[in-house]
């Protein structure tokens, strides 16, 4: 196994700020909607993880040796596990979604399990698909990126996202993501669901499924 220095492309003398900005630079160039892998990204963050853990733990720039060719590497096909929180809740407790303690204000309230909660992606499986298994009714519309029906917010964690979907890189970099084709690249991910009235999405809804609008008539 590499070490986490080489993973990062830096000296192993370099000092905390060299090892986050390699990080950034280098999970951009691995995001396998940039043409990497999964497999990159994740050693990319594993090693950024070592790192970052090693310098709250002494202060000092962490020592790893070039690598025990005995050591496992991380299973790259292990679940994900998702936290999810329904937006319509935030306005009932009116919280907001920059709120760094939106999650753990969410855990506290003793929320529905449609409204907040945990559920496992498999492997390959889109978030959409996997609430689904679960017993989830998440909006959508037309499963295939073309409108933003189901919107979520991405909170902690990665995503993947084939390129041909309708959202400007605006909203991408505000952590807007389609659960329809978002493929979960980290082990844990936290997300804010049914987003799809949040303000700029409006404009690229398509008009309700059946289902919708059956439910919605009730
Ligand atoms: Fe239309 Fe996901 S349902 S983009």
């Amino acid at each position: 196994m590499r070490s986490p220095f080489d993973v990062l492309l830096v000296d192993a003398d370099a000092d905390e700020e060299e090892i986050e900005q390699a990080y950034r630079s280098r999970v951009k160039e691995v995001h396998p909607d940039q043409g990497g892998t999964v497999e990159e990204f994740q050693a990319v963050r594993t090693a950024y993880e070592r790192l970052k853990a090693g310098y709250q733990e002494n202060g000092e720039a962490p020592e790893f040796d070039d690598g025990d060719p005995d050591e496992e590497a991380p299973d790259q096909r292990a679940h994900s596990e998702v936290t999810y929180l329904d937006y319509d809740v935030l306005a009932d407790f009116g919280w907001e979604t920059d709120d760094a303690d939106l999650f753990r204000k969410a855990a506290a309230a003793d929320l529905d399990e449609a409204d907040y909660g945990q559920f496992d992606v498999d492997p390959g499986q889109s978030l959409l698909e996997a609430a689904e298994d679960h017993g989830f009714a998440w909006p959508f519309a037309c499963r295939g990126g073309a409108c933003a029906n189901c919107a979520i917010l991405l909170v902690e964690g990665e995503l993947s996202m084939p390129a041909s979907h309708v959202l400007p890189q605006e909203m991408m970099e505000r952590g807007i993501r389609l659960s329809c084709n978002a493929i979960p690249i980290t082990r844990e991910l936290k997300v804010v669901y049914n987003v799809k009235h949040m303000p700029d999405l409006d404009d690229l809804l398509l008009p309700p499924t059946p289902f919708d609008r059956a439910y919605s008539d009730d």
